[in-house]
């Protein structure tokens, strides 16, 4: 599958004597030896592909780099040094005309404090990026309905900006992107100003949406919880770099330096795991079905938990033509919720106690926990 968006080792460096400093990087000088001369080395060498369809997220503190990065891969900002390709073609070489034209039909972005027009209406808040292609009033008015009622607005077409909540005012800007029937989507903390709970319900709207509208999305956030709930792959800056780049699992699993594995720390690690990421995968095969529930190699880590308090067995996982692919055992669920995966794999500790009254059944009672 030919990827959609690519970048190839993006600088983007603000100061005096810029490509000076790009040699610099180049040589393995970081951020703060190019600050201590009065330039910034915002994103430093930073590559990665994101596929159609996909939603791709950068994760970053403060001042990681993650706007500058954003705004390289629409052309708002031209990169230092590096190459930004969209369907094949690179954005960093064409003309300013070519550019607007390709961000206009193609290319459209939702900021995190989403500013509506305060006199006009949200059908045509929502219209605005229509009205810049300039499609005719009809049409555009049509789009821009059907893309409020997608994002839960319908009915609200003619109320004004102020007469909405924030999460519905980011709703409009959500609607806004989603009128112009651009590819690719660059959500900025576009959920960040938001209310937890309806945060939350914006990141189901945006998975809801996205399973049929399939756009491509790259989204930011500070918030790593965000990021695994959204990401199909997750790319981690620090300090202007791309530290990790890989699936939810591959970061909470696998984290790549001591920066990564500090920031997993306080994920809710029950939310991003499946059956497929804890499963014991020693035991495959046809075995015999018993009749009790079983579980796929998706299942949600909560639901695996549930199935495993019913059942007096492991849990089977089977894939798609019921073949046995593994079995999660419940001292997995809890190893791997403790961050304890490792003793997962480990053979297990023998020892009689605690016993229960009845001596032999006591002991049976310890081994079926
Ligand atoms: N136009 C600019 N001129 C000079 N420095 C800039 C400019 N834009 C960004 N920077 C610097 O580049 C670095 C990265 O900024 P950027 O806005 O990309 O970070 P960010 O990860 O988006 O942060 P935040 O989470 O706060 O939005 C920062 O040190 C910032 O001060
Ligand atoms: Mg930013």
């Amino acid at each position: 599958m030919a990827s959609r968006l690519e970048a190839q080792h993006l600088y983007k460096v603000f100061g005096r004597r810029p490509d000076e400093a790009v040699e610099k990087l180049r040589q393995g000088a970081d951020r703060d030896e190019l600050r201590a001369g009065g330039t910034t080395a915002a994103v430093i060498d930073a590559s990665f592909t994101v596929d159609p369809g996909q939603i791709f997220v950068v994760m970053g503190l403060s001042g990681s780099g993650k706007s500058t990065l954003l705004r390289m891969l629409n052309g708002l900002l031209e990169p230092t040094a590096g190459q930004v390709r969209f369907d094949g073609e690179d954005l960093t070489a064409l003309t300013d005309r070519e550019l607007r034209e390709v961000r206009s039909k193609k290319i459209s972005m939702v900021f995190q404090h989403f500013a509506l027009f305060p006199h006009r209406s949200v059908r045509d808040n929502a219209a605005y990026g229509l009205e810049v292609q300039g499609v005719p009033r009809a049409e555009r008015a049509r789009r821009a309905d059907e893309a409020l009622a997608l994002c839960g607005l319908a009915g609200w077409e003619d109320s004004w900006p102020d007469e909405l909540s924030g999460g519905m005012q980011q709703r409009v800007g959500l609607a806004r992107a989603l009128a112009t029937d651009a590819d690719l989507l660059l959500m900025d903390e576009s959920f960040s100003a938001l209310d937890p709970l309806i945060r939350r319900d914006m990141q189901d709207q945006l998975l809801q949406l996205q399973k049929t509208l399939k756009k491509t999305i790259v989204f930011i956030t500070h918030d790593l919880n965000e990021a695994m709930r959204l990401g199909d792959r997750i790319a981690v800056m620090r300090d202007g770099r791309i530290v990790q780049n890989g699936t939810a699992e591959d970061i909470l699993l696998r984290p790549e330096g001591d920066y990564v594995a500090s920031f997993i720390q306080d994920v809710d690690r029950s939310r991003v795991l499946t059956a497929e990421s804890v499963m014991d995968r020693e035991v495959r095969g046809d075995e015999a079905d018993c009749g009790c529930e079983t579980a796929t190699p998706h299942t949600p880590f909560t639901e695996l938990c549930a199935l495993s308090a019913r059942l007096p067995h492991p849990v089977a996982v089977l894939d798609e033509h019921r073949e046995l692919v593994g079995v999660v055992p419940r001292g997995r669920l809890i190893g791997f919720l403790a961050d304890e995966s490792d003793a997962a794999d480990a053979p297990p500790v023998t020892c009689d106690a605690p016993r229960g009254k009845g001596g032999k059944d006591g002991k049976k009672e310890a081994a079926r926990a």
